[in-house]
């Protein structure tokens, strides 16, 4: 068995698009339910931090929404720019950018933006966070909302835990397998060893292996940043089956939480 490569999996876009973009029609559902539920179907384009390789704007965009993303990566960038779709359909509004979480400015007028998969949790330091949500305020309209999921941390719970996504297109074959430490309490972190198995369509084989450290939230750690940025009001919360019929509280027995924030 062949050793694994060390290097950033995000640099390989196509393999995360191969693995993720499986879910991709249901989350785009749900973003458009949540879209009419709660910003009353407000007009305006639509906003993706860390948008990685485009796969939601760019099925938002063939269903006729105005999209805007942006990505740390340069290789998402390009993957998500080369990945633009046709303008049938859509309403050729699709624009990537490369941009930081903790501080972007992309304009105003926003009617919706999303930031699923816990991909909040790479915003390491609280004032960042903070500036994160603050930018995104500063983006959306009035009455606009931002959908926010991420995993919350059970700091009682001392396993480690595993994660395993498989996906196929075109004959390329990936695995991907997360696994995630303990919480590190003091520091608010978790280590994630990200392992990534890939079978080409040529019949070679790669294994690439990434780690980064998120950080953690337990319910009231996350009001605590919500209350630092009063121009977004929680007004729901549902989990990621993407269900708008079944809503929660932001409770730390509900793990798995979508925040519905609207722009006061
Ligand atoms: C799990 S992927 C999510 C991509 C996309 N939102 C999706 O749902 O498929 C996380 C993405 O966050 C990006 N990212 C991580 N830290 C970032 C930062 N500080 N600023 C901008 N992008 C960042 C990575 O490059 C990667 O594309």
């Amino acid at each position: 068995m062949s050793e694994y490569e060390r290097l950033d999996w995000y640099d390989l876009p196509h393999y995360y698009d191969v693995v993720y973009d499986e879910d991709t029609p249901q989350e785009a559902d749900f973003l458009q339910a949540v879209h009419k539920r709660y910003a009353n179907a407000l007009p305006g384009p639509w906003l993706e931090p860390a948008c990685g390789t485009g796969r939601l704007l760019r099925e938002l965009a063939r269903r006729g929404e105005a999209v805007y993303g942006f990505d740390g990566n340069q290789a998402m960038v390009e993957y998500a720019r080369e990945h633009a779709p046709a303008i049938a359909g859509s309403t050729g509004v699709y624009r990537v950018e490369k941009g930081d979480l903790a501080d972007f400015f992309l304009g105003t007028g926003f009617a919706m933006a999303f930031c699923l998969v816990s991909t909040f949790k790479y915003i390491l330091r609280e004032a960042d966070a903070v500036s994160h949500l603050r930018a995104v305020a500063r983006s959306l309209s009035v009455g606009g909302v931002y959908a926010l999921g991420l995993h919350l941390t059970d700091y009682a719970d001392r396993q480690a835990d595993r994660e395993r996504w498989t996906g196929e297109r075109d004959g390329t074959f990936v695995r991907v397998t997360l696994n995630m430490s303990a919480a590190d309490v003091r520091r608010r972190r978790e280590k994630v060893l990200c392992h990534v198995d890939v079978r080409n369509p040529d019949g070679t084989e790669r294994r690439l292996e990434s780690s980064w450290e998120f950080r953690t939230y337990d319910a009231a750690q996350l009001r605590r940043v919500l209350r630092a940025v009063p121009e977004l009001e929680l007004i729901a919360v549902h989990d990621f089956g993407f269900d708008l019929d079944r809503a929660n509280q932001l409770e730390d027995d509900q793990l798995d939480s979508v925040l519905v924030l609207r722009r006061r």
